[in-house]
């Protein structure tokens, strides 16, 4: 039965669509998963300029309206992705969402939701369809106090955010994560630095761990996968010495979800 990870915020552009197409791209070619990704920001989906899926015949559009879900999968980078419609001109029902997915379930390992920003059904509907909810987050005062707006609304639903995201970390003038966790009252998971290569393969429409699988944003994306396969992370006395109090507090929190992860704890 799969594990339903949503990818939420309620700040546009921190890197939700990025990271969903990393995650499943990578759980996929790296860990023989089998992932049913979906494009659940309805009223702005771009999901398929992520995973090179421009002019898709089906839609998640057309599934809330009555299509066949099997008939709006597409098979990419040996994802099953659902598209959304960026010209899509009926109403629908975002909430129909969970019970679409539903009995695809037992075909899949994970199926991984890219919500929309916006405070509304669109996003309610990820957080209701999702067993795991992860909060992108880049690490700056504006965008967490939309974090923890988000972390409010799901708590309220019953559907606490299992982790933070940290994307497009700078450096220097970073909130630390020891405060973006005191703050909010999530562990952060994961802390992926600004790389200037995610542009590139945006361009050229592939997910990150295809396009460059050396760099330092895949390696963070390959430590969340392992957490969510309940697998321990690789590391060596070179890291642990070197590693800061970032790296460590991500390290522990990572090792906790990945415990949750393997024994079912967090299963709803
Ligand atoms: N770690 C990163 N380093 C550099 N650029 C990044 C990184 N992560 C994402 N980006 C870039 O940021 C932009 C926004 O990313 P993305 O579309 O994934 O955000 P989003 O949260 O899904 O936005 P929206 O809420 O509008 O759907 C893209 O151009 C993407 O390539
Ligand atoms: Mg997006």
């Amino acid at each position: 039965m799969a594990k339903t990870l949503g990818f939420i915020s309620l700040k546009g552009g921190v890197g939700k669509t990025t990271l969903s197409a990393a995650v499943a791209t990578h759980l996929v070619n790296a860990y023989h998963k089998k992932v049913l990704l979906i494009d659940a920001n309805f009223s702005a989906p771009n999901l398929g300029l992520h995973m090179n899926i421009v002019s898709p015949r089906r839609t998640i559009h057309d599934v809330l309206n009555g299509d066949s879900v099997s008939s709006a999968i597409h098979q990419q980078y040996g994802v099953d992705v659902i598209p959304g419609n960026f010209l899509h001109s009926k109403e629908i029902n975002p909430m129909l969402l969970k019970d679409k997915i539903g009995h695809l379930k037992n075909n899949y390992d994970f199926v991984v939701l890219d919500s929309s920003p916006s405070l509304n059904e669109e996003m309610l509907s990820t957080i209701i369809a999702s067993d795991y909810i992860f909060a992108v987050s880049t690490p700056d005062y504006p965008t967490l106090s939309c974090t923890m707006r988000a972390a409010q609304l799901a708590k309220q639903r019953h559907r606490p955010i299992s982790g933070i995201i940290v994307n497009q970390s700078h450096g220097s003038y970073d909130v630390s994560l020891q405060e973006i966790q005191e703050s909010t009252g999530i562990p952060v998971v994961a802390k992926i630095k600004y790389d200037d290569i995610q542009h590139m393969a945006l361009a050229e429409r592939v997910p990150a761990p295809l396009f460059a699988s050396g760099t330092k944003f895949v390696s963070e994306i390959d430590r969340f996968c392992r957490a969510l396969l309940g697998l321990p992370e690789y590391s060596s006395k070179f890291m642990k010495f070197f590693s800061g109090s970032d790296e460590r507090l991500e390290k522990v929190n990572r090792a906790i979800l990945s415990k949750e992860f393997y024994t079912g704890a967090f299963k709803r």
